[in-house]
């Protein structure tokens, strides 16, 4: 008798995207908020953070309108009927309501009942977080096909009299289907939080109280502690699931990581030697999206042919908790 079990891998089989309809350069967005009489120019914002551009919810756009664009995108790319999903992942931190989760939501508008569904809040590192998550659920064998979502709108919990915060962030949301395999998938990942550099140094810490928002309903930040923490966790996180997978960090051959601030980026890049061309940089283009910011920078890199069959990809977040983690892929 054949006691030999295969290892079951998860494997990605198509990425999607939405960005919000409207698109606002630095140029736009200082002249905007000139008029309430809060200076910034795009010298600044560029040089600080890279930031060009970014998306912005219109009125009609909601967290789950973004979502199911960027799931129906990914699901129409890789053709892929929604009642084969037994396994939906949101990883939000602006979810249209208290509850139900954007998972249970986004499943009814796709149209599809009965599979497992549910939110993961780990802010900017939420898909990371999901993505592990959903690899863990695949590999027990319990589940064969997930859709694993980043959605946000950002912009709604800006504060746009605070220069240091608005500038920094854009709104859409990016999806992926992964499904169990036999073919390498997912080589490893791990997650981690530190809940010490909690709402002192990355919050917006509002809730509902009877009927009313209470505490501060806007983002605050202590920016160069998160800078730091970006920098030394990510760099540490990159090496450790390395080894966990026994892969050499020269051997990476896609990195895409939290988009936040292309001076992290660079920083980690240089600290770790990775290749300018093995990373891939879309906070340009989309600020920062908070969770929709990995699967967006994953979809625009499958769409602009810099991820081939059987590269080496490392997905990297981090987070408001603070939360961070990597996830190394066989493409
Ligand atoms: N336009 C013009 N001037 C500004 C702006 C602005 N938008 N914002 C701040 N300034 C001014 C400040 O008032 C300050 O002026 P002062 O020297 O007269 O007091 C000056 O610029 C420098 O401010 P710093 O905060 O010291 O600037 P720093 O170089 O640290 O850059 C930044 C700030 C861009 C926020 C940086 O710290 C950063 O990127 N940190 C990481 C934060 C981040 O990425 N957060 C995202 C959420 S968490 C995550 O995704 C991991």
């Amino acid at each position: 008798m054949d006691t030999s079990s295969k290892r079951i891998y998860t494997r990605v089989l198509t990425t999607g995207s939405k960005l919000s309809d409207r698109e606002v350069t630095n140029d736009e967005l200082a002249a905007e908020l000139a008029q309430r009489g809060v200076q910034t120019n795009d010298e600044w914002i560029r040089t600080r953070t890279g930031i060009c551009r970014r998306h912005i919810a219109s009125d009609g756009q909601t967290t789950l309108s973004l979502a199911l664009d960027a799931a129906r995108d990914a699901l129409q790319k890789g053709n892929v009927d929604p009642a084969t999903i037994d396994l939906i992942i949101v990883a939000t931190t602006t979810p249209d309501g208290v509850f139900p989760s954007m998972a249970c939501r986004l499943q009814n508008a796709l149209g599809i009942k009965g599979c497992a569904a549910f939110d993961v809040q780990a802010v900017c590192a939420g898909f990371v977080y999901a993505m592990s998550v959903a690899d863990g659920l695949i590999r027990t064998g319990g589940y064969k096909r997930a859709l694993v979502v980043g959605a946000e709108v950002l912009s709604r919990l800006l504060d746009w009299n605070d220069r240091s915060t608005c500038v920094l962030f854009g709104d859409g949301a990016g999806a992926v289907v992964i499904e169990a395999s036999e073919r390498e998938g997912i080589l490893a990942h791990r997650m981690h939080a530190d809940g010490s550099f909690g709402v002192q140094t990355l919050a917006c810490d509002a809730r509902i109280e009877q009927g009313a928002v209470q505490g501060h309903p806007f983002i605050q930040m202590n920016g160069r502690q998160v800078f730091k923490l970006a920098v030394s966790s990510l760099s540490e996180s990159f090496l450790e699931v390395c080894q966990m997978a026994g892969v050499a960090p020269a051997d990476v051959d896609v990195w895409v990581p939290h988009q936040a601030n292309i001076r992290i980026i660079e920083m980690i890049g240089e600290k770790l030697g990775i290749a300018k061309e093995k990373t891939v940089e879309t906070v340009q283009m989309h600020g920062n999206t908070s969770a929709a910011s990995v699967p967006l920078a994953l979809d625009w890199a499958v769409k602009n042919g810099r991820i081939k069959p059987g590269d080496t990809v490392m997905l990297q977040g981090v987070g408001a908790g603070m939360t961070w983690g990597s996830v190394l892929l066989k493409w």
